[in-house]
């Protein structure tokens, strides 16, 4: 575990305004477990009311379009999420390359603009069940993420470890109740150390948080949490109640150091 557990709830399509009290509940909370670095990343519909809302946990979007402006319909900047309040983006989500078509081109081109924007990225990676079942998870997931990179990233981390958090959700783990094995994570997360050092050396690349996230609930957090080289926890379905969500949180709170 790394030094200071980072557990992030993402709201995915769910919430309005009623749900603020459980953002409210969560930030209070977190005041006083300051051991724990606590996010949030609601729908952008509640960016602005979340960062009104919260004192002490972080705010950040659930993605954000490559480009900076202009003719784009629907979509959304990555200054327009700073400017909404959030501190950070998270990119790749599974659910976003499947529903909407993101190849690690497009991760990447997002990743370059949220990091220029001045937002910390959450980059997401996982293997389907077919290409765990092939023995070919390692060899998919590091090459997801060699490719989602990009080259500004290194600089980017010359000023801090913070700017980058890699988050393993395996897309099978994914609101189905199932997850890999701790040994299992491990191995993944191992793996995924070695890229990180291997493109951004020693120091820089021994520092950014690797989360594990695909039914992380408050009764399998501590196991989960215990898992090599996890540094947290990348939450969806248990991050919708405050009790659930603080559940996993005292998980991280209470872990041996
Ligand atoms: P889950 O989602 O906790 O509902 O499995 C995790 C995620 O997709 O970030």
């Amino acid at each position: 575990m790394a030094e200071r557990p980072y557990i992030v709830g993402n709201w995915k399509m769910n919430g309005t305004r009623s749900m603020l009290s459980e953002a409210r509940a969560i930030d209070r909370a977190s005041q006083r477990l300051m051991k724990v670095e606590v996010a949030l990343a609601p729908p952008f519909t509640l960016i602005h009311a979340t960062h009104k809302e919260v004192e002490q946990i972080g705010v950040g979007a659930q993605d954000c379009h490559a480009g900076e402006e202009g003719a784009h319909t629907g979509d959304i900047s990555a200054a327009m999420v700073l400017d909404a309040g959030a501190k950070f983006v998270i990119l790749g989500h599974s659910e976003r390359r499947q529903d909407h078509g993101e190849t690690n081109e497009i991760v990447r081109d997002k990743t370059e603009s949220a990091l220029a924007a001045g937002l910390r990225i959450i980059l997401c990676c996982g293997e389907s069940e077919e290409t765990r079942d092939a023995g070919k998870a390692e060899e998919f997931v590091t090459g997801q993420l060699r490719a989602s990179l990009p080259a500004s990233v290194a600089a980017m981390l010359e000023s801090g470890p913070e700017t980058l958090t890699v988050a393993y959700e395996p897309i099978w783990a994914i609101g189905t109740g199932r997850t890999p094995t701790v040994a299992d994570i491990s191995a993944m997360h191992r793996a995924i150390r070695a890229t990180l050092v291997e493109l951004y050396g020693e120091d820089n690349g021994s520092a950014v948080r690797i989360l594990y996230g695909g039914s992380v609930k408050p009764d399998n957090a501590t196991e989960l949490l215990s898992a090599d080289e996890v540094g947290g926890a990348l939450v969806g379905g248990a991050s919708l109640s405050a009790e659930n969500f603080l559940g996993i949180v005292m998980a991280a709170v209470d872990l041996p150091e």
